[in-house]
């Protein structure tokens, strides 16, 4: 029996995907690449705006219509979705068989030798100790080091549907980031939806990262995602010191103004986030910081969301992240009464994007003429003659080689840039 897997949202998704087709593999599964081939397809799905729900939803929709031609495929839906929803997506004409939540993956091999079914037991404690994610063939591995989040930022649904912060095991960590090395995938980026908060006895983020160091087998280590209020000196001081940390930073600001990021319980000014870039700065000459930003959130004034493109115009991200506001039943702020209405919402996201745009070509031009050092990841989707990577500092950049250098470090000159994309 073969399944197939499709994932949607971010990079925790990836990776739980990986630990998903690990426990099927184990449990006698087979792998399909195409999902034809298919017995079981599985949807690995992201909640954290309504409209990431209803692409999901569609593309279910979608791929019903196999089951008329072979009436033993099984559909699952997994995730943040699956968690949230439940069983209603068993109950309406979804044409979903199983619906797993993300504590309950182990439980996959067994539910699925029923009928039909669903398992969305919160486990606080669950962190899937001891398994072994299936990393593919690719040149880069996400590492998942936490699972959960405590913060309960007032727009999110994360924390209602990922259960509270809980680190996985120091060793273990250090063992699959070794493993990762050997196995080809150079670059490492650490997981968590807040990594600072890691903690594994007398082991916190900065240590970890300390210990990872010292691993020959990789070329670099990245993290994501950081909250500026856990931002701490030992941890600036830490991606000083190690070699292998990138000089990136992806620090999510999400509004400039300081009555919305309360509103939001970020629980940071913004003049405390102006100080932690100036200290990234000055600790890592040439780090480029990117971030998240929310337009459109209850309450925000057209001053509010002024200060948060003030805020850009300051700091200069490489790049941000923009989203309009969406409302997440059972969050706090879902019933914040006054919301802004969805035109100004859409016409205040596309005024981020336009603004973020401008500065991204101006960042990625500023690197015209210079020499980087590109981690080759796979060729070029436009030529057989060229490659694609990423720098140090998080660009993508397009180059000369072949199938040989993918999962090789190799220096070029910039000779041109996009808003996205350098090229060699
Ligand atoms: N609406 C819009 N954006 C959201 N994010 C999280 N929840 C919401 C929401 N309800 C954004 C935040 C976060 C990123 C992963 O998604 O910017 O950092
Ligand atoms: Fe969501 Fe805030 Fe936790 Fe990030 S830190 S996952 S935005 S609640």
């Amino acid at each position: 029996m073969k399944f197939y897997i499709e994932t949607y949202g971010c990079q925790m998704n990836v990776s739980d995907s990986e630990l998903v087709s690990g426990i099927l593999l184990n449990a006698g599964w087979e792998q399909a690449f195409a999902i034809d081939d298919a017995d079981l397809i599985l949807f690995n799905t992201c909640s954290v705006r309504q409209h990431a729900e209803d692409r999901v939803l569609g593309r279910i929709a979608n791929e019903k219509h196999r089951k008329m031609q072979n009436p033993e495929l099984k559909i699952a839906v997994l995730g943040c979705m699956a968690q949230r929803v439940g069983k209603r997506l068993l109950e309406k004409d979804f044409g979903v068989d199983f619906v797993v939540g993300v504590d309950q993956y182990l439980q996959l091999p067994e539910l699925l030798s029923q009928e039909r079914g669903m398992e969305t037991e919160f486990d606080h404690f669950q962190i899937y100790p001891g398994l072994k994610p299936v990393h593919g063939d690719q040149s880069c591995a996400f590492v998942t080091i936490m699972r959960g989040c405590d913060n309960f930022c007032s727009y999110c649904i994360v924390p209602h549907v990922r259960g509270r912060e809980r680190s996985v095991d120091f060793e273990q960590i250090v063992e699959e980031v070794a493993k990762c090395g050997d196995n080809g995938m150079k670059d490492v980026t650490l997981l968590g939806q807040n990594v600072n908060s890691y903690r594994w006895g007398d082991y916190n983020f900065p240590r970890l990262l300390l210990e990872l160091n010292k691993i020959d087998s990789i070329y670099r280590l990245r993290f994501v995602t950081s909250h500026p209020k856990d931002l701490s000196d030992g941890l600036v001081q830490a991606m000083a010191d190690c070699d292998k940390v990138c000089e990136h930073i992806h620090l999510p600001l999400q509004s400039g103004s300081n009555p919305v990021l309360k509103a939001m319980n970020r629980k940071y000014t913004i003049e405390h986030y102006f100080g932690l870039v100036e200290k990234l700065r000055a600790a890592i000459p040439n780090i480029s910081l990117t971030t998240d930003l929310i337009a459109g959130f209850p309450g925000e004034t057209h001053a509010d969301f002024e200060l948060t493109l003030d805020a850009m115009r300051e700091i200069r991200f490489d790049y941000a992240f923009c989203f309009k506001y969406s409302e997440r039943e059972g969050t706090a702020a879902c019933s914040f009464e006054n919301q802004v209405p969805e035109t100004e919402r859409l016409s205040r996201l596309q005024e981020m994007i336009d603004l973020q745009r401008e500065i991204t070509l101006e960042k990625f031009s500023a690197q015209v003429g210079n020499e980087i050092e590109v981690y080759v990841e796979s060729l070029s989707k436009k030529s057989v003659h060229q490659v694609s990577g990423k720098t140090r500092d998080y660009k993508i950049a397009v180059l000369d080689g072949d199938e040989s250098d993918i999962g090789t470090l190799k220096k070029a000159r910039v000779k041109s840039a996009t808003a996205g994309t350098l090229i060699c």
